[in-house]
């Protein structure tokens, strides 16, 4: 083998050296999160890419491509994920290195470049490659001939050498290679059959059919040739290792997990703590990419599958003795291995790190709970002498302890267990049918209607065109130009009117079915293909729609500068009366924090900066770090960058947007919450629609003023009944206080402690006291409030003159060092010495008669 290409870098780049230097135009990756193919979860070869090209439905301007491509494979189709980790070739992420042509080279070349790449560049033993071709394709059998002796060559038939993306899209028969491990080179009969020591390394596949929605094979106008290798397996092999975890791809990743864990790798494939290692290892790269690239960890679709692949890790990382999250611990790893050839893991890394984490963190906390109530479970059932788990326990699993269908299969199968899986689809079908009831069906009779029909979109520029009808039929027509928007990146469709034969149509709805767009009226439309129509958008919505969406590029921005460059657009609405923005961003925004995103986005509007919008090729845009592109967007050959202030936003986007930044008036924020883990959301509106804000603002303020002073009212008449209800508390109690009084002298004296009163109710008391007795009494009232005494004195008006009340207070106030003084019948005191208050109370005869 060739010594100087050795390293896993040094591999990925001769390959792509060796096609660079046959006319192969080296493309990036495409993303792994694929938007805008609803037949694939996640991209699972190179050439989805390039699916437009073989169908003829797009181009591009080369001929040859190459590159090396992110592929994640665990559901449909192409679905690994059973075979990963237990065994030594298999995963759920990988790269596929792969070339190109578009109607260009064919068999002859591709598979001449294969064996030279092979051979010639990396040295690979002759006798250890084999070759295999479709069972019909003598072709291919007779160009191998040239390279490797018959012995070498075998046939197969659909199931191994007929490639098919999935189960409609490009396909056609491929030639695979496969690489001999065996000490004894006794490889020939191991082709696949799922033997570790004969791997397939490469499939050449030659494109020349598309499978349609009804199965049947339709030939394609161009022959093509969209080659695969996997990655991993080639480095396996040059670097001359039985396992693809044992080369530098995997073994930075599983020592970590080795240090972490302190337990030991071995190559034994049943070692169980080896198998959790791989699993681990082969996950977090899953994980870390799809998350680069925009998916999140979820309920739904592709974001199901990514937890699955999670809490799968999660439970391994458990087998492992861990109790806390540590799958995202490897990032730093897995970034020191292919940050520089995947620089979004870098980008990303805050985002990846504490979505995991998070994962890790929910799961773990409900799983020790899962796996006793799965012992209970199997305890049961052996009790019962079965070995199947129903589907209403492990439904039960998922619904309460969040166990994937395929975790619960996975553990029970490790404890020689099955699950009735049919059985819990019928579960999980019962409750998905009652969310489907209240989900709005969307227009699928539209969504059928198969068409080739090219539409010219003119909105970016005009509000009204005149047009002509290419396709009409009830309530549909299809033009072949409009200004009308069709709901796309976010932006809502537009309405407004079609003009036919002098007769009006409104518009509700436009859709896009391939290049076509379908206007949907709310009546029947009488009209001729050929008939002309103007077509108008109803123009102050659109206008608010613009205000709206660009609007939201300056919201986009202004999060990044105050959030940080972590921010990425998880999702966008805009309409004409408001827009949502969603976003990945870990904690609640402080209100702060919202106030100046909400200025620097004001500052922008005021600054009134005009809106450019211009064209430019992908790699352009590319090339501009500055440029906000989405992951997962699919973008064609040329693309449209709207820019607001070049140091400011620059996005690039298929919308309408206004001419200046000041028609969106005003930006202000209605609220920040959070959708999902990690995913927050933004409402905000502009424009006019303030108007309503503020005036919904005014009379809210207007109805708390006039709460408030209803409020005030009813405390008011509270504070009266209150006092009244006092009065009668005054009244009982004096008749008590009367009662205990005694004879002194021949004079009726009174002392007494009133508690939980003050100075006022003293006063009250001690006229009532004059009132009830009217004469020869003396009465002396106290009560502690705030450490100190306050005291009153009453004197019925017989003694007044005798016993002045003003006189008797004043002694008493300074018995407690304290003063005061009042009138003859009536005076109030305070004292300092609270504790002397009893005695007080004892001697104050004394004082009265003291001379
Ligand atoms: N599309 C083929 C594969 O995925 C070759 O690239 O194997």
């Amino acid at each position: 083998m060739n010594n100087n290409i050795f390293t896993a870098k040094e591999i990925r780049q001769s390959f792509l050296d060796f096609f660079q230097s046959k006319g192969h135009r080296v493309v990036p990756s495409a993303p792994v999160v694929p938007h805008g193919d609803p037949t694939l979860l996640f991209t699972n070869a190179g050439m989805n890419q390039f699916k437009d090209v073989f169908l003829g439905t797009g181009e591009r301007d080369y001929k040859r491509a190459v590159d090396t491509q992110k592929c994640i494979r665990v559901s449909g189709k192409h679905n690994d994920l059973e075979e990963v980790g237990v065994d030594t070739y298999h995963h759920t992420f990988f790269e596929m290195l792969g070339n190109w042509s578009f109607g260009d080279y064919y068999k002859e070349e591709a598979i001449l470049w294969a064996w030279e790449l092979l051979t010639e560049v990396w040295k690979l033993p002759k006798e250890r490659l084999y070759a295999t071709v479709f069972r019909t394709d003598d072709e291919a059998f007779n160009i191998w001939k040239k390279y490797l002796p018959e012995n070498q060559i075998q046939r197969f038939n659909e199931k191994d050498n007929f490639w098919e993306m999935g189960e409609t899209g490009p396909c056609g028969p491929c030639s695979e290679i496969h690489f001999d491990k065996t000490p004894d080179l006794s490889g020939a009969k191991l082709v696949n059959m799922g033997s570790p020591d004969v791997i397939e390394i490469w499939n050449l596949v030659f494109i020349q059919y598309n499978r349609n929605l009804n199965g049947e094979l339709e030939p394609l106008k161009a022959k093509h040739v969209d080659t695969g290798m996997g990655f991993e397996r080639i480095v396996s092999v040059i670097q001359n290792k039985q396992s693809n975890y044992e080369t530098d791809v995997f073994m930075p990743l599983i020592n970590h997990i080795s240090e972490l864990s302190g337990k030991k790798y071995t190559n034994e494939l049943n070692n169980s703590d080896s198998i959790a290692m791989r699993v681990i290892a082969d996950h977090i790269r899953t994980l870390s990419f799809a998350i680069a690239d925009g998916a999140l960890p979820g309920n739904e679709g592709r974001s199901y599958v990514l937890r699955r692949i999670l809490r799968r890790a999660s439970r391994y990382s458990r087998n492992l003795g861990f109790k806390e999250p540590m799958i995202y611990k490897l990032l730093p790893t897995l970034i020191s291995t292919l940050g520089d050839v995947f620089p979004e893991i870098v980008h990303e890394q805050n985002t990846i790190s504490r979505v995991i984490k998070a994962e890790e963190e929910n799961f773990l906390a409900t799983l020790e709970r899962g796996l006793a109530k799965f012992d209970d479970i199997l305890n049961n059932i052996k009790s019962q002498n079965l070995n199947i788990i129903s589907g209403e326990d492990a439904f039960l699993l998922y619904d309460t302890f969040g166990f994937p269908l395929d975790l619960t299969q996975l553990i029970a199968r490790e404890k020689g267990f099955d699950v009735d899986s049919a059985g819990f689809n019928e579960n999980m079908a019962n409750q998905r049918e009652r969310s489907r009831q209240a989900r709005k069906i969307t227009n699928e009779e539209v969504i059928s209607l198969d068409s080739n029909f090219i539409t010219e979109f003119t909105g970016y520029n005009e509000f009204v065109t005149k047009t002509k009808i290419l396709f009409v039929e009830k309530n549909k027509v299809i033009l072949d130009k409009t200004p009308f928007y069709a709901e796309s990146g976010g932006q809502v469709s537009d309405t407004g009117i079609l003009e036919i034969n002098g007769t009006i149509y409104n518009v509700v709805d436009i859709q896009k079915v391939g290049n076509a767009r379908i206007h949907i009226c709310n009546t029947e439309i009488s009209a001729q293909v050929g008939d002309v129509a103007i077509a108008k958008v109803d123009i102050a919505r659109r206008n608010k729609i613009m205000r709206n969406h660009s609007a939201t590029h300056l919201l986009h921005e202004a999060l990044k500068r105050v959030l940080g460059n972590h921010i990425k657009q998880a999702g966008s609405l805009v309409t004409s009366t408001y827009l949502r923005f969603d976003f990945n961003h870990f904690e609640k925004i402080p209100a702060d924090k919202l106030s100046e995103i909400e200025h620097i986005v004001n500052l922008k509007i005021f600054e009134a900066i005009d809106v450019k919008v211009q064209e430019m090729t992908l790699e352009q845009a590319r090339n501009n770090q500055s440029i906000k592109m989405f992951f997962g967007d699919k973008y064609g050959d040329i693309v449209r960058s709207v820019t607001m202030d070049e140091d400011f936003s620059i996005e690039l986007c298929g919308g309408t947007h206004i001419k200046n930044t000041s028609e969106i008036g005003f930006f202000k924020i209605l609220s920040e919450s959070a959708i999902a883990a990690g995913v927050r959301r933004i409402e905000a509106i502009t424009s006019i629609e303030l108007e309503n804000y503020i005036s919904d603002l005014n009379n809210k303020i207007e109805q708390n003023i006039k709460e408030k002073e209803n409020l005030k009212s009813q405390i008011k008449q509270l504070e009266k009944n209150l006092n009244s209800i006092k009065l009668q508390e005054i009244a009982s109690d004096t008749e008590n206080i009367i009662a205990q009084s005694m004879q002194i002298n021949g004079i009726n004296i009174i002392t007494k402690e009133i508690a939980n009163s003050d100075l006022d109710a003293l006063r009250s008391i001690g006229d009532e006291i004059r009132n009830r007795t009217s004469k020869n009494t003396i009465a002396l009232l106290a009560s502690v409030n705030n450490d100190k005494v306050q005291l009153c004195c009453v004197v019925t008006d017989d003694l007044k003159a005798q016993y002045p009340a003003g006189k008797l207070v004043g002694k008493a106030a300074r018995f407690l060092n304290g003063g005061g003084g009042g009138k003859p019948h009536l005076a109030t005191a305070g004292g300092k010495d609270i504790e002397k208050l009893p005695l007080l109370l004892n001697i104050f005869p004394d004082l009265i008669f003291e001379k």
